[in-house]
């Protein structure tokens, strides 16, 4: 296959990825039915094309996310990078325990159970999905860093944390990806954590790059879509949200490319400037989003552009979470 895409390292001296990744939890949650078929065309052509870092979690359908990514793994084991992680209590006894525990005995547990989901003997990149502050980092992340030593997992990573809850952590164990939210609607990260991540050589892993959908001008949402419960989704907010992302629609008709693209165009432009790795991890389980999301990479977009696209995330309604 040619045009494959460009890799970049996962934090410093990390290993290299395909610089825009897929984020794979709508495959089994959240974000009404999907087609297993269907997915697994998407996870492969995503290798064809370059894509070589796939994201889950343990609690992406309660460990049906990591399953369903397992005959893929078995398949493609020396192309596919994977990142999973630990962190939220649900269980399918309790699914909507939205606790989190970061403690050392939990980790252990979790790390096991996600190596047999996936079937691998080792896991790329292992994260702490949400910090508990009951916990202190350093006994969370020394019990990461005991499974890097025990050759369960390879590099680790954190997700929405603070500046100095990443550099703490840092000090104890090189975190090689940060995953946070971060979008043209969802801005927080640029406050501290983005320049800091720059310093340490943390990759930035953005997570819901797309808005979750609102920023490509063809959001649809299932009666059970789990979208409809977040503050930007309700009915007293959607409808301005909408409005604020034509305005990405404007400039991608002017340019004959998609908003998607020019939502993560503008990711990209985020790591000039940072001068941090950015891998975007959009979400889709359709083969022809795969590809057309995958021409963002194609995109430069000018100051002009980047001007008009600065005042939204201020203008967007309700919180991100
Ligand atoms: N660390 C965390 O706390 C956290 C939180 C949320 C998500 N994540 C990770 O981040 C990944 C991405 O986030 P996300 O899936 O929530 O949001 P997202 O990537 O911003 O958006 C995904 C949504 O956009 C749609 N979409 C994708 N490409 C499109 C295109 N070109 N045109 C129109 N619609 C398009 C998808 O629908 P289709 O699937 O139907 O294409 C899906 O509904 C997740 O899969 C997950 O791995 C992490």
């Amino acid at each position: 296959m040619t045009n494959m895409i460009a890799k970049v390292p996962m934090g410093k001296d990390g290993v290299l990825v395909g610089r825009q990744g897929l984020g794979c939890m709508g495959m089994s949650e959240f974000y009404g039915a999907a087609d297993p078929d269907a997915s697994r065309r998407v996870l492969d052509l995503a290798l064809d094309l370059g894509v070589t870092h796939f994201d889950t979690a343990d609690m992406y359908g309660i460990g049906a996310n990591e399953e369903f990514l397992a005959p893929f793994l078995r398949d493609n084991r020396k192309r596919a990078h994977i990142a999973t992680k630990y962190g939220y209590r649900r269980s399918l006894d309790a699914p909507d325990d939205w606790g989190v525990t970061n403690d050392p005995a939990h980790i252990h547990r979790a790390v096991d159970a996600s190596l047999h989901r996936l079937g691998v003997e080792v896991i790329d990149l292992y994260y702490m999905h949400r910090r508990d502050p009951a916990v202190p980092l350093a006994d969370s992340i020394g019990a990461m860093a005991d499974l890097v030593q025990a050759g369960k997992v390879r590099a680790l990573g954190l997700c929405e944390v603070s500046a100095t809850e990443l550099a703490e952590a840092h000090a104890i164990h090189p975190i090689a990806a940060l995953q946070s939210e971060w979008s043209v609607f969802s801005r927080d990260i640029e406050a501290e954590v983005a320049a800091t991540a720059a310093r340490l050589g943390t990759a930035i892993i953005p997570f819901a790059p797309l808005g979750r959908g609102l920023l490509t001008g063809a959001l649809s949402l299932a009666a059970d879509d789990a979208r409809r419960h977040f503050p930007r989704f309700s009915d007293a907010n959607l409808d301005a949200n909408t409005r604020a992302a034509q305005v990405i629609g404007a400039l991608a008709a002017a340019r004959g490319v998609s908003p998607a693209q020019i939502a993560l165009a503008w990711l990209h432009d985020r790591a000039r400037v940072f001068g941090v790795t950015v891998i975007p991890i959009p979400g889709t389980r359709q083969p022809a989003r795969l590809r057309e999301n995958l021409g963002a990479l194609d995109i430069t977009l000018t100051a002009d552009e980047l001007a008009t696209l600065a005042p939204l995330a201020a203008q967007v309604q309700g919180q991100r979470v």
